[in-house]
């Protein structure tokens, strides 16, 4: 098969690793979520009590910080420093460290490196917020994956509330909305919808169903 490499970007909650992993299982190829790797910035950030938002973190975070992705069995892994953190990953308080972490131009520099690398040598779905827009920019397909902010909400809430947490959706809808204004609004390499990437919004659709719009693209190209 010839070397294929998907872009999927869009907001929090769209669905964007689900269908990666699912889209990674059927063409037989690794996805990686680079959200991950901010999620282990930010943890590492939380573990050793530093302030994600401050450019004295940033700085101390991208010079001495170890991150590593593996992919075995369908599944991504991520190593930080040596230790696989991936079960540790996604936690509200890490969903918003890695909002705030991953502003800083020195974070991104180190993180966009690593992922321009992993797609260098193979196949790759990668999911994010600037995949097409300037991590793989020359990838075969680019996808936004876009959906309600109430329903992307609705969705975490729904989670939250089967692992048993006690937050009210007004407060989930909140998160989701300053985790948007700030991926979107922050100065380097913002969500944005690329000129040529493919939008597909979510909101009213089943994963199959997402799946189904996704290849009506792929290998139709
Ligand atoms: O996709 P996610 O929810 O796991 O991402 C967590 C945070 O990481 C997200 O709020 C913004 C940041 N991120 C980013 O800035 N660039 C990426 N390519 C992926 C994630």
């Amino acid at each position: 098969m010839e070397k294929i490499v998907i872009a999927i970007d869009g907001p929090a909650g769209a669905g964007k690793t689900t269908i990666a992993k699912e889209l990674a299982k059927k063409l037989d190829i690794p996805y990686f979520s680079t959200g991950s790797m901010y999620r282990a910035l930010a943890l590492k950030c939380i573990n050793n009590n530093l302030d994600p938002e401050s450019e004295e973190t940033a700085n101390y975070i991208a010079e001495n910080t170890k991150i590593a992705l593996k992919y075995e069995n369908g599944l991504q892994y991520v190593i930080l420093d040596g230790v696989d953190v991936t079960n540790k990953l996604y936690t509200d308080k890490v969903s918003e460290g890695a909002s705030k972490i991953s502003v800083h131009p020195v974070v991104r520099q180190k993180l966009v490196k690593l992922q321009r690398e992993t797609a260098n040598s193979q196949s790759v779905i990668m999911d994010g917020r600037d995949i097409g827009s300037n991590v793989l920019p020359m990838a075969n397909y680019k996808f936004y994956l876009d959906a309600n902010v109430e329903i992307r909400a609705k969705r975490r809430f729904d989670e939250l509330i089967k692992k048993g947490s006690n937050v009210t959706f007004e407060e989930v809808l909140a998160d989701m909305k300053d985790r948007d204004y700030r991926d979107k609004n922050r100065k380097v390499s913002p969500l944005v919808v690329c000129e040529d990437a493919i939008v597909i919004d979510s909101s009213n659709l089943t994963i199959d169903e997402v799946i189904n719009e996704f290849f009506k693209y792929i290998g139709g190209k």
